[in-house]
């Protein structure tokens, strides 16, 4: 977390005292709350394994088997996280740069239906919400309103997208005082087109200070944990309702249908395609064969395989959550959304990518119970992978701020 402050130079030192000072005392509160979750997490390491029994090669700790069972919850910490939160909501402040011409690809979003809805609802949102203000003096943090996935709407090329935000945000720079006293480490942009992480490239400082909110956080590709924020990708809306509480009716054992568009993907088709318990098919579900036939399998599931595409993240996931059918998810290098608040051993399975391998025997040795704990953990995460406009508490919108909000503090003028 403190890794910012080496990119302050040496003439704003000693306007950066107060803030080291501060940074300290809250690495100390932030290792003080990191000991208190660990025997938590240590728990539900515990708690994991009576649920998966399958073979892990981490060799796993035999002392911790007699640790008592957490009840379950899906946060790591529900007491501060509640706490932090409500913090939040009373005193977060977020300055809107007003310059763009909000016809273009400023300001406003494209739209808020598709794969990157996710863009879309946090550019409006923000300025529904009580968090925007209009005095830069009072915010904590500075919102870069340009949007990749518009420009990406008015054809754009790649070259020209990344000369876009770089005059943009040097006529900011040059225009207004704020950027200049953290070098852009108060300031975040929001993108869920993966084209947008690569169109920030044309000035380092964004990549290296500001916090980028983004849907393909792979930390083996210039996103940096603790710095930037993964923003859940969303396919909206909807089609069907949320699922929850039928367990009954859930007889397949793991599903996924989908385009073989990754080195794990075709693996997980080419082993599991034939399998009589596992309905893994090499295609996406045919619009002919029925009306929304693709959706109501997620209802009909145990566990929704989610392996990487093109980047690491899939909107299946979100799908997964809000049919009701638990998670695995396939996919190396993937900062998880909200992972620092929500415990996704509760209510997924995060797997390595060569667990495919054994996917079946993993899925056969999770006990109906365990299968059962896992689904109400599901449950009670599902409004934390929705978006609404206005926003409504403790939805997506509301978790990414509370992301913002635990990274603000780091560097504070
Ligand atoms: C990129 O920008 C240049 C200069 O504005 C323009 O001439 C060119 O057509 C643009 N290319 C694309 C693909 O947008
Ligand atoms: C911020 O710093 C840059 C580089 O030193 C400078 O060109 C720019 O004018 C400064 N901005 C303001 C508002 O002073
Ligand atoms: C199970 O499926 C049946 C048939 O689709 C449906 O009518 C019923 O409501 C489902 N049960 C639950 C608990 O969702
Ligand atoms: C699955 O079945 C098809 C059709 O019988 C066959 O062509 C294919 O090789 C089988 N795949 C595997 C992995 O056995």
């Amino acid at each position: 977390m403190s890794g910012k402050t080496a990119f302050i130079p040496s003439y704003t030192f000693h306007r950066c005292i107060f803030a080291s000072a501060t940074l300290i005392i809250l690495s100390l509160s932030f290792f003080s709350i990191r000991s208190l979750r660990s025997p938590l997490q240590a728990q539900n390491q515990c708690q994991s394994n009576l649920l998966v029994t399958a073979p892990t090669d981490d060799g796993i700790l035999s002392t911790e088997e007699s640790m008592p069972v957490s009840s379950s919850t899906a946060y790591h910490s529900p007491e501060i996280f509640h706490s932090s939160y409500a913090e939040m909501e009373s005193k977060f402040k977020v300055y809107i740069y007003p310059d763009g011409d909000p016809n273009t690809y400023y300001q406003t979003p494209r739209k808020l239906t598709g794969k990157y809805a996710s863009e879309g609802y946090f550019f409006q949102n923000i300025r529904e919400s009580r968090f925007h203000t209009e005095d830069p003096n009072q915010a904590d943090l500075f919102f870069i309103p340009i949007s990749c996935h518009k420009m990406r709407g008015k054809g754009i090329s790649y070259d020209n997208m990344t000369i876009i935000v770089q005059n943009y945000v040097e006529g900011l720079i040059r225009k207004y005082p704020y950027w200049n006293r953290t070098l852009g480490a108060d300031h975040f942009l929001v993108t869920c087109h993966d084209v947008g992480v690569r169109a920030f490239e044309g000035l380092p400082l964004l990549i290296k200070n500001s916090i980028r909110v983004v849907c393909s956080p792979s930390y083996n590709v210039g996103f940096i944990p603790h710095k930037d924020v993964a923003l859940p990708q969303v396919l909206q809306p909807f089609a069907l309702p949320s699922g929850g509480n039928d367990v009954v009716n859930r007889t397949i054992l793991g599903f996924w249908a989908g385009h073989r568009n990754s080195k794990i993907r075709v693996i997980l088709a080419h082993i599991w395609e034939n399998d009589t318990e596992l309905a893994i098919s090499n295609n996406r579900i045919s619009r002919a064969i029925g009306e929304l036939v693709y959706q109501k399998q997620f209802y009909k599931s145990k566990f929704c395989i989610c392996p990487g595409g093109s980047q690491v993240n899939s909107a299946r996931i979100a799908d997964s959550i809000h049919y009701g059918c638990v998670p695995v998810i396939l996919s190396d290098y993937y900062d998880l959304p909200f992972q620092d608040i929500l415990d996704w051993r509760k209510f997924a399975l995060v797997l390595k990518e060569k667990d495919v391998y054994q996917l079946k025997s993993i899925l056969m040795s999770i006990s109906e119970e365990g299968f059962v704990s896992l689904h109400k953990g599901l449950v009670e995460v599902q409004k934390h992978f929705e978006w609404h406009s206005p926003p409504v508490p403790f939805d997506a919108f509301h978790m990414i701020m509370y992301e913002l909000w635990l990274r603000h503090r780091v560097i504070k003028y």
